[in-house]
């Protein structure tokens, strides 16, 4: 079966520091993130951690995606694929975790912060600006435009 931790390869390295963008929203939703992944790390119930952070990204995504239609966004395929990719690396995670794997869940607690990282930093960004701006110019320095 494939590592369901590939996409951690995807990017460059990346700083486990905070990001914050800009626009309110968006920040108040990536800190409950980094809260969700301080829980993962915690000493509390692995598995109900684990379905925090599914629901948690389920409504993260869906209201960035909602904000890129919203406002016709432009190129915002690859952005939800992106969270398509991250939605499937945490439902294989808490499949194999509930097979038995324990060490999973610390290879994502580790992971996907660096995932998240490179994604708020050029997805996330590129959006926040966009939202903040009304659009315009920011469009032509959106990180799908270059690929
Ligand atoms: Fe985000
Ligand atoms: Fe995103």
């Amino acid at each position: 079966m494939a590592d369901p931790m590939e996409f951690a390869a995807a990017g460059p390295d990346a700083s486990d520091g905070r990001i914050e963008l800009g626009h309110a929203p968006m920040d108040a939703i990536h800190r409950e993130f980094y809260d969700c992944m301080d829980a993962l790390r915690g000493p509390d119930d692995r598995a109900e951690s684990l379905l925090a952070l599914h629901e948690h990204l389920l409504r993260h995504f869906a209201q960035e995606e909602h904000w890129m239609r919203e406002t016709a966004f432009p190129a915002c395929a690859c952005h939800a694929r992106e969270h398509e990719m991250a939605l499937g690396v945490v439902s294989e995670v808490r499949r194999r975790h509930d097979a038995g794997d324990a060490e999973i869940v610390d290879r994502l607690a580790e992971e996907l912060p660096q995932w998240f990282a490179v994604h708020a930093s050029a997805m996330d960004a590129a959006l926040a600006e966009y939202l903040r701006t009304g659009g315009g110019s920011s469009a032509a320095a959106h990180p799908c435009a270059a690929t």
